[in-house]
């Protein structure tokens, strides 16, 4: 199956990246909308973003516009359709059987949702229309974000799923998951967990938001937003909403259900309008006293807010799992214990969610920027219970790295060469400041460019650029 020409139908947030990365693929796109002004609208948006969208913005014109009424023609000729309309079932289902009706027999239909189970999405469509129907949940934005969950149903003809896995691997450049249809899908589901488990456990633990935040971060490969910052990131009223709907799908034993609970001090900000950044303020806030602008943290005890504590732990500003799993006192315990439930229930989620552990990590990886996945963590902590979570057999680049006597070939200061089957691949991992790049960087770059060449490193920066 040739994707060649797709449409994308809804043109906000989603379906404008959908589309923007599709024109950075080189694929002939039309997005369509209720009206064409509002598709115009996003395609000025995303000449305009900011990181842009668009690799290159004079492209902006293989984006076509139209609306839903005068323009539906372009379905017939299209290979795939994404719908990406609000999350409302009654509009995507009128979509649906409308886009049915035009499109060329074996075109893909998929929906970007977010929430809504494909038993549910597809319950109008007949078993042949189902064939070719499954959800492509891309992350926002689009073009930065690597995840793709691809989640299929039980009508699904399989070999139209692998190639479009494989279209939007090679295409568009996407770690796609293939995941079954539980709520939440994959990255969510682990996602919105460990930070469930990374507030309830600072409760428990007694922390400062500042401590937390100064464990589940950095240290544990986790972007250093940590959990609070990042609660105020996305919003605290839409992360109290996404809990509300995980605690309504999901089994009343799961563990989820657990740290899903209504927290007082969290009701409270929504209640007061501290929603986070686009509120008034969240568990952090920027406090203007007489004309200086003071960050101050809330107390969990309290919810009184004092100036922002600065906490050093002596841990560098890279992951560092092997010296925070043995940090003493409470923040060693805090982190121990988030480590050990995330790990935990992502092994439970094999195989009802997704068949591999290796799904799971990459999943965080891509979708969440962690550094390593749970699984990965627990092999680089070299945790006990690894033997029950890590597929031996599988080779990650950390083992490869981790293993050096192996693998090894040259290194100078800047630079490790490792090489993994030869003749297949020679693996080059920066090690200067901010991964910076100088003469003996490029010349273990050099040395290994004789063979197809992977560049590693497990900084936050891939590289600060030219050491100049
Ligand atoms: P949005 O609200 O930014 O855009 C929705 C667009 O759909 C609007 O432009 C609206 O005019 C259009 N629309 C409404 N009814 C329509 C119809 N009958 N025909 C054509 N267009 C119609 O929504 P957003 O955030 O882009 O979400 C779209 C989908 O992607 C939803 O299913 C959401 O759950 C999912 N999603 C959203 C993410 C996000 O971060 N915003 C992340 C991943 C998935």
């Amino acid at each position: 199956m040739d994707i060649k020409k797709v449409v994308v139908i809804g043109s906000g947030t989603m379906g404008s990246g959908i589309a923007a990365h599709l024109c950075n693929a080189k694929i002939p796109v039309t997005l369509l909308d209720l009206t064409t002004e509002i598709s115009e609208k996003a395609r000025d948006r995303i000449f305009k973003s900011k990181p842009p969208l668009l690799l290159d913005k004079s492209k902006i014109e293989n984006i076509k516009v139209g609306n839903i009424n005068d323009n539906f023609d372009v379905v017939k000729d299209a290979d795939w359709v994404v719908e990406a309309v609000v999350e409302r079932i009654d509009i995507k289902h009128n979509i649906y059987e409308k886009i049915f009706k035009f499109r060329k027999s074996g075109a893909i239909v998929s929906s970007n949702t977010s929430s809504i189970p494909i038993k549910i999405l597809s319950e109008k469509l007949s078993s042949e229309e189902k064939k070719d129907f499954c959800i492509t949940h891309f992350f926002n934005p689009v073009r930065y974000m690597g995840l793709l969950e691809i989640v299929k149903n039980e009508n699904n003809d399989l070999n139209k799923i692998s190639s479009l896995k494989k279209f939007c691997e090679e295409e568009l450049g996407k770690g796609a998951i293939v995941c079954n249809d539980t709520p939440g899908f994959l990255g969510n589901r682990i996602g919105v967990y460990a930070m469930q488990v990374a507030m309830t456990e600072a409760f428990k633990f007694k922390l400062s938001i500042e401590e937390a935040d100064a464990i589940f971060g950095r240290p544990m490969g986790i972007p250093k937003t940590g959990v609070f910052g990042l609660y105020d990131l996305i919003g605290i009223d839409l992360m109290s909403d996404v809990l509300k709907s995980f605690i309504k799908e999901l089994p009343k034993t799961d563990e989820f259900q657990i740290v899903a609970k209504e927290i007082p001090l969290v009701k409270k900000l929504i209640e007061t309008g501290y929603t986070g950044r686009k509120g008034k303020g969240g568990f952090y806030r920027m406090n203007k006293e007489s004309g200086q602008k003071i960050l101050e943290a809330i107390n969990l005890k309290t919810g009184n807010y004092s100036p922002v504590k600065k906490i050093n732990l002596d841990l560098g500003d890279t992951m560092n799992l092997k010296d925070l799993k043995n940090l003493k006192g409470s923040l060693g315990d805090y982190s121990n214990k988030v480590i050990s439930k995330i790990t935990k229930y992502a092994s439970s989620l094999i195989p009802s969610v997704t068949e591999s552990k290796n799904n799971i990590d990459e999943a965080m990886r891509l979708g969440f920027n962690w550094t390593v996945g749970p699984f990965e963590m627990a092999d680089e902590r070299n945790d006990e219970i690894k033997q029950n979570y890590l597929d031996n057999s599988l080779v990650t680049l950390r083992r490869i790295k981790n293993n050096k006597m192996n693998y090894l070939k040259k290194f100078n200061s800047s630079a490790n060469y490792y090489y993994y089957e030869p003749n297949r691949y020679n693996i080059v991992e920066f090690k200067t400041k901010a991964n910076a790049l100088d003469s003996q960087s490029m010349e273990m770059l050099k040395l290994a460019s004789d063979n197809n060449l992977i560049i590693i490193n497990d900084s936050m920066q891939f590289s600060a650029g030219v050491n100049l």
